[in-house]
């Protein structure tokens, strides 16, 4: 059987979307492919990450990916900042390492507590070698207006998302931050040539996970317990 270029959903040719046995350009994208609800239920932060390059046709995809995402009235105020050059990512890393995270709740459970004592360490391994990591993607939002509002951060987060959708769908490992932002917004936006009413809005790291490292179930609180049935305190469960 000849190999087809790439799927066609609804009319819309996609060329990556393997759509017979075998696509030899297919391959530098991904081995195979997963589903979109196995996507989505094991897209976990990945923060070890080897330094092995990323080629730049999976970059692109992530990106793809990201703009292909709902934002307010398709403005698609967003930028993209590739970024490799390692004495940018070590300038980066410096300020990322001395930022430190946001107070969270106490645990309230062991397990929650082992998880979040993981998380920490995980977090403190990328701070100090997020200049290795291959790429950093930083994600920003153009258009001026207060940085802290909800709807104008839903014109870039939901693009976010899909990023590390595609970073999972390609086995690459990411995790979203925000350091950047919280705590050396003006000097990267001097550094890189971002300009005023520019917003960074997140901060990808892209990579191969490290040996050991990969994706699996997310632990979450279940529907019911974030749920309400019509009100607020009702709860609610699926009727069968
Ligand atoms: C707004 C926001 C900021 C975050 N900032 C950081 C960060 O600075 N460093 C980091 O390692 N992870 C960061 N994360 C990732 C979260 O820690 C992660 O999504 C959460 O612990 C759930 O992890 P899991 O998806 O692996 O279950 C951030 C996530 C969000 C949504």
């Amino acid at each position: 059987m000849t190999p087809t270029l790439g799927a066609n959903y609804h009319g819309l040719k996609i060329p990556w979307i393997q759509d017979g046995p075998v696509r030899k350009r297919n391959e530098v994208f991904m081995a195979e492919e997963i589903g979109l609800f196995e996507a989505m239920f094991s897209q976990r932060a990945i923060r070890y990450i080897k330094p092995d390059p990323v080629p730049d046709e999976l970059v692109r995809k992530v990106i793809d990916a990201g703009i292909r995402a709902p934002n307010g009235g398709n403005t698609q105020r967003w930028s993209f900042l590739v970024i490799k050059d390692l004495a940018t990512k070590r300038w980066i890393q410096e300020r990322y390492d001395t930022t430190g995270h946001p107070v969270h709740p106490d645990p309230t459970n062991t397990g929650m507590a082992r998880s979040q004592s993981r998380n920490d360490a995980a977090a403190q391994h990328l701070a100090e070698h997020l200049h290795e990591v291959p790429v950093l993607i930083l994600a920003c939002l153009g258009g001026g207006g207060g940085a802290s509002d909800i709807s104008r951060g839903a014109s870039i987060y939901p693009a976010v998302q899909n990023m590390l959708l595609a970073a999972r769908g390609l086995g690459l490992a990411s995790v979203l931050t925000t350091r950047p932002r919280r705590g050396f917004e003006e000097g990267i936006k001097k550094l890189l040539n971002i300009p005023d009413d520019v917003d960074t809005a997140a901060m990808l790291p892209l990579g191969y996970p490290a040996e050991g490292s990969h994706y699996g179930k997310t632990r979450r609180a279940p529907v019911e317990e974030v749920t309400f049935d019509e009100k607020w305190g009702q709860p609610w469960e699926a009727k069968s």
